[in-house]
């Protein structure tokens, strides 16, 4: 069976790895890939993620049977609802449900109307009107949400009045996140430690993965600018078996149901953003797909066939279905180009070393004609190393991590470090 992969980052090269060990899988196509996928897989980079059409086009001439949008826009664009109209399978949500990460709007008023927690929040359509609110707004700091898709920079805390209509004026004047900022969610400032988890969904079930912490911010002690995401370690430690229970029972079947009762169901997979407040969990925000880069340190703990856990998510039955996973840790450490996230060069030449039995994959990298690898992206590698415990985990990625090389190469050196304190007695 053929398989299509849309997306060119460390997640794509991750789902590319797990489906290729089911052994009915004969071609892997990645639209367009990258340097590392490109070890296995057929890229094809001359075509966009959003180029729908034509992916259509291409997967049909490729006998294609499964396909996998792998990153928001392209699910957002309605990738599903185009390949399977062509009769292609996909593991991934329609254009309606792929609403739920691509308008905050409706995320949060499909929150606030089936009682999922959520921070409290007003929706504005124009910038005045957002700015009389925060003349009468008391509390600070408060979070400011451009409505679309913006690469994830679509948020600003705003640490005062100023700074807050600043950020309005920013969003929806100056359009800096394009046209997603024609709407803006101005919502309360939460705090507490972070969960994401993954969830494999099938419209009417919800299973959770293993939960994950993500480390957003550039730098060491989590300063510096908002990122994708410099490193992940799961499972999460906070993540308490009882925390856990109330999530499954407040939040995921709630937000199951809701897309139900819309018209909308979800299937693929759904990332819930939680924050765990002193008040309970809460959602931060939904998105349609699988973090990056949440899901290059999950996938290597699951134990159980990807595509037959995909097919279940559109199929039906993941409520029969058993999932299994290793009973480990695990560490991922994002090696970035300098000046990630704002201006970084490419095209330099990577020295991989003696990465032992971690696994490398490849996120923001090229193969050059004469077969080296170069850098290509922002988040360049990622390396993820499994472990009996999580320090062990911790520690083997970064042994891996320091036997890469690129110009310019950084990479934070705490991650994992507030994980490891949560664990202390
Ligand atoms: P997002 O782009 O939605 O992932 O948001 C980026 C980050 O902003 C999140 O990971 C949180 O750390 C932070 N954030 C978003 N919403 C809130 C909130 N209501 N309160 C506190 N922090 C928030
Ligand atoms: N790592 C965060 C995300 O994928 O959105």
């Amino acid at each position: 069976m053929n398989i299509l992969i849309i997306g060119a980052g460390g997640r794509e090269h991750a789902i590319a790895a797990a489906l290729a060990k089911n052994p009915a899988v004969e071609t892997i196509y990645a639209v367009p890939g990258n340097g590392g996928m490109a070890a296995f897989c057929e890229c094809v980079p001359e075509l966009k993620a959003t180029q729908l059409e034509e992916i259509r086009e291409f997967a049909l001439a490729h006998n294609v049977r499964f396909a996998v949008p792998a990153a928001d826009d392209p699910l957002v664009a309605g990738a599903v609802d185009v390949l399977e109209a062509a009769g292609i399978a996909c593991f991934g949500p329609s254009r309606a449900a792929a609403r739920i990460e691509g308008s905050k709007v409706f995320s949060k008023n499909l929150m606030k109307q089936y009682h999922i927690p959520t921070a409290d929040y007003a929706v504005f359509h124009e910038s005045a009107a957002a700015l009389a609110y925060l003349e009468e707004y008391e509390t600070y700091p408060v979070v400011l949400k451009a409505d679309g898709l913006a690469l994830g920079k679509g948020v600003i805390i705003a640490q005062n009045r100023r700074e807050a209509q600043d950020a309005v004026r920013l969003i929806m004047e100056d359009k800096k996140f394009g046209a997603s900022g024609s709407q803006i969610v101005i919502e309360e400032f939460l705090t507490g430690p972070e969960v994401t988890v993954l969830s494999f969904c099938d419209g009417e079930t919800c299973v959770p993965m293993v939960a994950s912490m993500d480390h957003k911010r550039a730098r060491d002690n989590d300063e510096g600018l908002n990122t994708g995401g410099m490193g992940v370690v799961a499972p999460n430690p906070c993540y308490t078996p009882e925390i856990a229970a109330r999530c499954a029972e407040e939040i995921f079947a709630p937000t199951l149901a809701a897309m139900r009762a819309e018209g909308a169901p979800f299937k693929g997979c759904l990332y819930f953003g939680l924050m765990l407040t002193p008040h309970g969990p809460r959602v931060i925000e939904y998105n349609c797909r699988f973090g990056d880069p949440e899901c290059q340190t999950i996938l290597p703990l699951l134990e159980s066939d990807l595509l037959t856990v995909m097919r279940a998510c559109r199929e039906g039955g993941l409520a029969g279905l058993e999932i299994r996973w290793k009973a480990a840790h695990a560490c991922c450490v994002v090696l970035a180009s300098g000046g990630y996230p704002e201006q970084y060069g490419t095209g330099y030449p990577i020295c991989f070393g003696d990465t032992g039995e971690a696994i490398v994959y490849h996120a923001g990298t090229k193969r050059r004609e004469d077969g080296a690898v170069v850098t290509a992206g922002g988040r360049v590698l990622n390396v993820v190393a499994l472990g009996a415990g999580l320090r062990e985990a911790v520690e083997a990625a970064y042994r891996a991590a320091g036997q890469i090389t690129f110009q310019d190469a950084f990479y934070r050196r705490d991650i994992g470090q507030r994980a490891l304190e949560a664990l202390l007695p």
